[in-house]
């Protein structure tokens, strides 16, 4: 039996501008989607997912799904017609919009197969594939999701052409935070697509935009650096307004975003995706965690409490 794993993501700074070449910062979060690869007799693949999941979100993206796993096989070059292939996926990483569980659960069927077949992929040809996979839920991804999902830790990032660059980032320790779920599942194609119309429609608002996005990441980069969280928060907030300008948040999501502001958060953006999926807030130090959590769970949605930065 090969196994494999893949890390879940929060996108504090810049998701969707990456799509575009702007730099963005993500982290891996302390929750990860496994996967289990058996051989059986027979051809083909079955794919059993035991995910833990936000209602709706495994039967949306069954479609979506099924496409990425295609990919993956197609670019692994497994062949199914003469051997048959049982996937089970699992772990603690809740199938959820904007934790970058898509990508988490193709970074752990690259390695399951990886470790079934003995082929050794490095770090690097699993991110190849995971990409690969990411557009069966994508469309054209920035790759952010993947190699946050292959690498884990703390790291900036931006596209090139079609080179995915990569930088770690070192924080002085790890840093509290809260994402929100508002239960709503996101369609990535659709939102990104969203923002190339609206963006052709009115090049000269978003290209305002795409220069505001650009100088804040690099702004976090050196706040994050220096430690300088009271301003990593201003900068999360500001990254939250161009994202609302772009037209990705949502009522919810707003409304996430002000529970944890009010409730003490240092900073409050949505995070990957948007139009649901989750919030993430800033909230150093565990007292202020487990306020910003109490008051999301007293507001009716799901908590979940991480560390960035490790
Ligand atoms: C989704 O987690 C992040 C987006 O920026 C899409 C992408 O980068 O491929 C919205």
């Amino acid at each position: 039996m090969g196994k494999g794993q893949g890390f879940g993501k929060v996108i504090l700074f810049n998701e969707h501008f990456v799509v575009y070449g702007l730099p963005a910062i993500a982290s891996a979060i302390g929750a990860r989607t496994t996967a289990l690869v058996e051989p059986e007799a027979g051809s083909g693949v079955e794919l059993k997912d035991e995910r833990p999941e936000s209602p709706g979100y495994k039967a949306e993206k069954l479609e979506q799904q099924r496409e990425s796993l295609n990919l993956m096989l197609k670019f692994m070059n497994i062949d199914t017609q003469h051997h048959k292939y049982r996937i089970t996926l699992g772990g603690d990483l809740l199938a959820a919009s904007g934790v970058g569980a898509s990508a988490a659960s193709c970074a752990a069927i690259a390695r399951a197969f990886s470790d079934e077949l003995n082929l050794n992929y490095s770090d690097e040809k699993v991110n190849e594939i995971a990409f690969e996979g990411e557009k069966g839920y994508h469309g054209t991804p920035s790759g952010i999701d993947n190699t946050a999902a292959t690498y884990g830790g703390l790291i900036w990032y931006r596209r090139e052409g079609s080179s995915q660059l990569m930088e770690r980032m070192r924080l002085r320790g790890p840093v509290e935070i809260v994402m929100g779920n508002t239960g709503k599942v996101a369609d990535t194609k659709a939102v990104v697509g969203g923002v190339k119309e609206r963006k052709e429609k009115d090049p000269e608002k978003y290209e305002r935009l795409f220069k505001n996005a650009d100088q804040l990441a690099r702004d976090a980069r050196k706040y994050l650096d220096a430690f300088d969280l009271e301003k990593v928060g201003v900068c999360m907030n500001e990254n939250h307004t161009l994202l609302q300008e772009i037209g990705v948040s949502s009522p919810e999501l707003d409304a996430l975003v002000g529970v944890a502001r009010d409730a003490g958060a240092l900073g409050a953006k949505l995070t990957g995706t948007g139009r649901g999926g989750y919030m993430v807030a800033l909230t150093p130090g565990q007292d202020l965690q487990d306020r910003v959590a109490e008051e999301i769970g007293r507001k009716g949605f799901q908590a979940l409490s991480t560390t960035v930065g490790t």
